[in-house]
């Protein structure tokens, strides 16, 4: 679905991406994992077209996307939640879900069938996005990416600053999108978390892939947690 080759990425002359390949099957729930200020969040904005990398390739479902802008990579059918959820505090929750509409993009995701997916967003369907709690806005901003009827669900850190309870409702939730065949890549620092949820792991220090595995693997090695997973 797909490949990332030997992607190179950079903030002025600071080089924060230093040669990252991967490749994501369809269906499957891949992490990237790794601590504060590894290039994570880097990574993915390459990916959807906001840090487009200086050297390397990106090709999805046999496109290259490389050098594509943010809203062509989204009608492609990759949709991004990003850190900040960036929910518009003056707008409605059924306001925020339609911008995430994509034009030519239909599919099983609505109005209706994401309000049905977290019933919260129907409860509060004319609540301003400023009135919702962290959580809230966290189930809206995925539900707004979901809106767009994506192949490829793009989230980061979709779990920062949340309540267990919550945290639990977003994994059954990215389990089941997964399981209905939704591809998904998942950077988070709760590791715990994607060991109950993922099937493979990258794990990013300093701009590189150091190590990557299946999720059995990473829940048998202690030290690459402890040495570069630990909060
Ligand atoms: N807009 C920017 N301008 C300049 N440098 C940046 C910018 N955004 C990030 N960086 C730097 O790039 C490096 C990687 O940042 P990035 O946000 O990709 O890390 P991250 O792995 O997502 O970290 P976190 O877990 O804190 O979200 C850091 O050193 C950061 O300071
Ligand atoms: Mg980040």
């Amino acid at each position: 679905m797909l490949q990332v080759e030997a992607i190179h990425s950079y903030y002025g002359e600071s080089y924060v991406v230093q040669g990252i390949s991967m490749v994501l099957k369809e269906g499957e729930i891949l992490t990237l994992l790794g601590r504060n200020g590894a290039g994570k969040t880097t990574t993915l904005r390459s990916i959807v077209g906001l840090k487009p990398p200086r050297r390397g390739k990106i090709v999805f479902m046999g496109r290259e996307i490389t050098r594509m802008k943010p809203f062509e990579v989204a009608r492609l059918g990759i949709a991004m939640v990003p850190e900040e959820r960036r929910i518009f505090s003056s707008l409605t929750v059924e306001e925020n879900l339609k911008i995430g509409i994509q034009k030519g993009r239909v599919g099983r995701w609505t109005l209706e069938s994401v309000q049905k997916l977290f019933p919260i967003l129907r409860e509060r369907r004319h609540h301003r996005g400023n009135q919702l709690s962290g959580g809230e806005q966290q189930i809206l901003a995925i539900a707004r990416a979901l809106m767009g009827n994506p192949k490829f669900l793009i989230l980061d850190e979709p779990s920062e600053g949340l309540a267990p309870l919550i945290i639990k409702l977003i994994a059954e939730t990215i389990k089941s999108l997964s399981t209905e065949g939704m591809t998904i890549l998942l950077v988070e620092q709760n590791v715990e978390m994607t060991l109950q949820i993922a099937h493979r792991h990258y794990v990013l220090d300093q701009g590189k892939i150091i190590y990557s595995d299946t999720n059995e693997g990473l829940k048998n090695n202690r030290e690459i947690r402890d040495r570069y997973l630990s909060v």
